[in-house]
């Protein structure tokens, strides 16, 4: 269970040679895209939450709560590890991915780094009723989703070869656009 499992042929039919690691902030719209964004282009799609939620047999609000952030992130690092040289997918990374500078050179050396961007107020929109996200537990509001995406916006940008902006764009036009754009 939550095994990465890389299909014989997988890679082959699609048009990108390399993992396309889609990052950006909780609610950026990476899992709607990445699942989207997998399909059209024939590739794996990943969700990096998922896996590390399978593998621990917890959801990712309980890692937190039991073994704490750092133990998380160092599965978030781990399983980018277990990433390189395997196959070609989509995979969609937690938000807090891209902060740690091992973590980006990872990605770099494997594929090409999408960043989904979105306004604060689309942000909340999208998480203001779950419950999955640790860090806005006790801190859902705009304010607070405005000032941590301040604190991460650098190291998104640095870390992105394309940057997206999503507000008022349909899940099929990101992937459209994700595409176009990494053919150039
Ligand atoms: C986090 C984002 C979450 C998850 C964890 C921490 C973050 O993923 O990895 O709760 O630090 O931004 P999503 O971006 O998929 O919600």
């Amino acid at each position: 269970m939550g095994k990465v499992m890389w299909k014989k042929e997988e890679g082959l039919g699609s048009q990108f040679p390399y993992h396309i690691y889609l990052i950006g902030f909780m609610g950026s719209g990476k899992t709607a895209v990445s699942t989207q964004l997998a399909k059209l282009c024939s590739m794996e799609a990943i969700e990096m939450d998922r896996m590390i939620s399978e593998r621990e047999g917890m959801g990712i609000p309980e890692i937190f709560d039991r073994y704490g952030e750092g133990y998380f992130r160092s599965l978030e690092t781990k399983l980018l590890e277990e990433l390189q040289g395997k196959g070609h997918a989509v995979v969609s990374c937690g938000g807090g991915t891209p902060m740690r500078k091992e973590n980006v050179e990872r990605m770099r050396q494997s594929g090409k780094i999408v960043l989904l961007s979105a306004e604060p107020e689309t942000i909340y929109a999208r998480v203001k009723d779950s419950h999955d996200r640790p860090l806005l537990e006790g801190n859902m509001n705009i304010p607070y989703i405005s000032g941590l995406m301040e604190q991460r916006r650098e190291r998104y940008e640095k870390a992105a070869d394309l940057i997206l902006h999503t507000d008022g764009k349909g899940i099929k036009e990101i992937c459209m656009e994700i595409m176009q754009r990494l053919h150039k």
